[in-house]
C-alpha cells in the first residue's frame, strides 16, 4: 500500500511545475493539465451510465439545464459511469476533461458526488449563481460552460471530515442548516456534528419530554457581547429561541444523505445541560429550578449538570436517546461530556452511598462511571459513542470515540489506548476564534488564523495512523448571532481543514492555497455568501512589557507584504515607516496604525489600536 501511495505521489510531482492549476478546494489527490477546453452547452447531453437513482438524480442537480440521455455517444457530451477504478476507495472517482468530452467514473455514488464537486468547481463562477442553468447551443455563445481540459485521480485522505454547528447558543433556522451542509458537501466535508442541546437552549424535539423544548428551547432576549449580556429577569418574556420537529431532523438527515453527509447528533451531558433542567429540574442533585441564562455568567454558579447518582437521569438519557437513534440513520451519538463542573457533584447526597458502593475515589471517576452507563444506553440503542476528550478523565468508556479540542494530547492519550480518534484541536480547527487581529474582528476570544488552520496535521508521530479517523471545523455559536456572521467565521478556514482532511499531506502549498481561496471568494460573491479576508490584515503582537517599554512586533500571514504604520495619529500609507523589525513604542503616543501591502497596493484593513489595548496584549 505504502508503494502504491508512493508511485502516485511522485507521479503527481511534476504537475506542480506547471501552476497555476484550476483554482481546486480540496486539491485532488493527482491532476494533470490538458490542452484546450471542453464547453458545455444546453445541447450537451448526459449519458448515466448506471440505474441507480440516486446517482442519476445527483448528476442531474449538479449539472442543471442538461439532459439526461443515456444513449447519448460520448463525443461532445458528458459521460457519467458508476464502475470500479483501480486502488481508488470507497470516495474516489477519476475526471477527464478533453476538448471531446467529459468522463466521470466512480466505483460508488459518493465518488460520483465528489467528482460532480470538482467538476463544478472547474466551471467559471457564474455556475454559483442562484439558479444558474447551462444556457446557449454553441460553444461561440456558451462562455459560461467552458472547462478547461484536465485528467484528475482523487480520493480522500481521511473518512471523517467533519464541521460541526452550535445551535443552542444562535439558533439556526433549517433553511440555514441545509444551506450550511450543502456548503460542506462542496468542499467533501462528509459529517455534519450538530450541536443540538446546552445550557442556552435545547433544539430537538423529544416527544416522550415535551418540555424539553417547550420550556427548554426559549430565553430572554439578548444582544451585544456574549458576556455582558444581563441575566434574565424573573417574570420576562422568554422569546429568543427556537427548535427542530421530528419531521424537520428527518429532513435534514435526508437533505445530508443526498450529499453523502452523515448526521452526529450531540447531546451535550453531564455538563452543557442548563436548558434541560430548566424543563426538568429534578435533574440535577438539587432540584432547585434555574432559569435559562443567555449568557455563560451562570458557570460553576448554578448547577448545569445532571445528577450522575440517581437512577431516574439514566432513564431521562434512555427516553431521549430512544428517539435520538430512531431519527438518526448514523452509527455514532455524541454525548458531549465536555467541561462539566463537578462542584455539586461533591455535597450530593445521592453521590455518597453511589461512590461507595462503586470504589469510586473522586468526582472524576463519578463522571466516568456515568459516561459508561451512558454507553451501555447508546449501544442499547444499536449507537456508538463519541465524547468530547473529558470522557478519558476517570477512565474511558469502553468503546468510546475520543473527539480531541484541547489539543492534540487527548487524542494521542485515547489512541494510546487503542480508541478511534478524531482530533479537533481549538488551535487549529475552531472557527469561532479569532481569525485576525482583534482590534479588527467581531469581538470573540482565542485566535485560530487561516495560517493555523491550514498547518493542522492531524497524525500525530506517535500513534497508529488507523486509530485518527480525521477532524473537524468546529463553529461555536455565543458570538455568532446570525448565519451571515456564521459565514463570515467559516469560511475561508474550512477551505482550509477541508484541504487538510482531503488532500495528500504533502500537495500542502500555503500560497498555492492562498491563490485557490481567492479565486473561490470570487465564487462565494456570486453566490451571494459572506467570507473574511482577515488574512490579508496585518496583526500585532508585544514582545516585552516592562515597566513603561512596550515592545512592538508587526506580523502577516502572508510572505512578501509591506507592513506601513503610524504611531503619530496620522493614517498610514506606503510613504508612512516601512516596518523593519520590532520596535518600542513611543513615549507619549496613543495608538498605532498598520497597513499592508502587496505587490505595491493595499490589502486587508487597516489597523487602529489604542496604546491603553497594546499594553494589556501579553505576548
Ligand atoms: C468544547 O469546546 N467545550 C468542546
Amino acid at each position: 500500500m505504502k508503494a502504491i501511495l508512493f508511485g502516485l505521489l511522485t507521479l503527481s510531482l511534476p504537475t506542480f511545475a506547471q501552476l497555476p492549476l484550476p483554482a481546486l478546494i480540496p486539491q485532488p489527490q493527482s491532476i494533470q493539465a490538458g490542452t484546450g477546453q471542453f464547453t458545455i452547452t444546453a445541447k450537451t447531453q448526459l449519458a448515466v451510465l448506471t440505474p441507480v437513482a440516486e446517482v442519476r438524480q445527483m448528476v442531474q442537480t449538479s449539472l442543471p439545464g442538461l439532459r439526461i440521455n443515456d444513449l447519448a455517444k460520448p463525443a461532445n457530451n458528458i459521460t457519467v459511469r458508476l464502475a470500479p477504478v483501480a486502488n481508488i476507495g470507497r470516495e474516489g472517482y477519476e475526471l477527464v476533461v478533453s476538448p471531446t468530452g467529459i468522463r466521470l467514473t466512480a466505483p460508488e455514488a459518493a465518488g460520483i458526488f465528489y467528482g460532480l464537486q470538482t467538476l463544478r468547481q472547474l466551471l467559471p463562477a457564474e455556475r454559483e449563481r442562484p439558479g444558474f442553468r447551462f444556457t446557449g447551443t454553441s460553444v461561440t455563445t456558451s462562455k459560461n460552460g467552458i472547462i478547461p481540459a484536465v485528467v484528475i485521480r482523487d480520493q480522500p485522505r481521511f473518512g471523517w471530515r467533519g464541521m460541526m454547528l452550535d445551535v443552542s447558543r444562535s439558533f439556526f433556522t433549517k433553511e440555514y442548516v441545509k444551506q450550511f451542509i450543502d456548503l460542506m458537501a462542496r468542499y467533501k466535508y462528509n459529517v455534519f456534528h450538530w450541536h443540538l442541546t446546552d445550557d442556552q437552549g435545547w433544539r430537538i424535539e423529544i416527544k416522550s419530554l415535551p418540555r424539553l423544548t417547550q420550556v427548554g428551547a426559549w430565553r430572554a432576549p439578548r444582544t451585544g457581547r456574549w458576556n455582558n449580556r444581563e441575566n434574565p429577569v424573573p417574570g420576562e418574556t422568554q422569546s429568543y429561541g427556537g427548535f427542530y420537529t421530528q419531521d424537520e431532523i428527518r429532513e435534514v438527515v435526508q437533505y445530508a444523505a443526498e450529499r453523502q453527509v452523515m448526521v452526529v447528533p450531540e447531546i451535550d451531558m453531564p455538563g452543557h445541560m442548563l436548558a434541560a433542567i430548566a424543563a426538568y429540574p429534578n435533574l440535577t442533585c438539587s432540584g432547585k429550578v434555574v432559569p435559562i441564562y443567555p449568557n455563560g455568567k451562570f458557570y460553576k454558579l448554578e448547577d448545569n449538570t445532571l445528577n450522575p447518582c440517581n437512577d431516574s437521569t439514566y432513564l431521562f438519557i434512555d427516553k431521549v436517546f430512544t428517539e435520538i437513534a430512531q431519527l438518526f440513520p448514523g452509527p455514532y451519538i455524541h454525548v458531549g461530556g465536555d467541561e462539566a463542573f463537578k462542584g455539586f457533584w461533591e455535597q450530593c447526597a445521592a453521590c455518597k452511598p453511589l461512590m461507595a458502593a462503586n470504589g469510586l475515589k473522586n468526582v472524576e471517576e463519578i463522571q466516568s462511571y456515568f459516561i459508561r452507563r451512558v454507553e451501555k444506553i447508546v449501544q442499547s440503542k444499536g449507537k456508538r459513542l463519541i465524547g468530547w476528550d473529558e470522557i478519558l478523565e476517570g477512565g474511558l468508556a469502553p468503546n468510546a470515540t475520543v473527539m480531541s479540542w484541547r489539543g492534540m494530547n487527548g487524542g494521542i492519550a485515547a489512541a494510546k489506548q487503542g480508541h478511534p480518534v478524531i482530533m479537533t484541536p481549538f488551535q487549529n480547527c475552531y472557527v469561532d476564534l479569532y481569525q485576525g487581529d482583534p482590534s479588527a474582528e467581531p469581538s470573540t476570544y482565542g485566535i485560530c488564523r487561516l495560517s493555523n488552520s491550514y498547518a493542522f496535521e492531524p497524525v500525530p508521530d506517535s500513534v497508529r495512523t488507523e486509530l485518527i479517523l480525521g477532524g473537524q471545523a468546529n463553529l461555536w455559536t455565543e458570538s455568532v448571532p446570525t448565519s451571515r456572521h456564521a459565514e463570515y467565521m467559516v469560511w475561508p478556514r474550512a477551505f482550509a481543514i477541508a484541504e487538510v482532511l482531503w488532500s495528500p499531506k504533502n500537495t500542502r502549498n500555503w500560497p498555492d492555497f492562498v491563490r485557490r481561496v481567492e479565486s473561490h471568494f470570487s465564487r462565494f460573491d456570486v453566490a451571494g455568501i459572506n467570507y473574511s479576508r482577515s488574512y490579508l490584515n496585518p496583526y500585532v503582537t508585544v514582545q516585552k512589557q516592562t515597566t513603561g517599554i512596550v515592545e512592538i512586533l508587526l506580523n502577516h500571514e502572508l510572505a512578501g507584504i509591506d507592513l506601513f504604520y503610524t504611531t503619530d495619529n496620522t493614517l498610514p500609507d506606503a510613504m508612512s515607516p516601512k516596518y523593519m523589525q520590532p520596535f518600542v513604542f513611543p513615549k507619549g503616543a496613543d495608538r498605532l496604525r498598520v497597513v499592508a501591502y502587496r505587490d505595491g497596493k493595499p490589502i486587508g484593513r487597516m489597523l487602529d489600536i489604542p496604546f491603553t489595548d497594546l499594553a494589556t496584549r501579553a505576548r
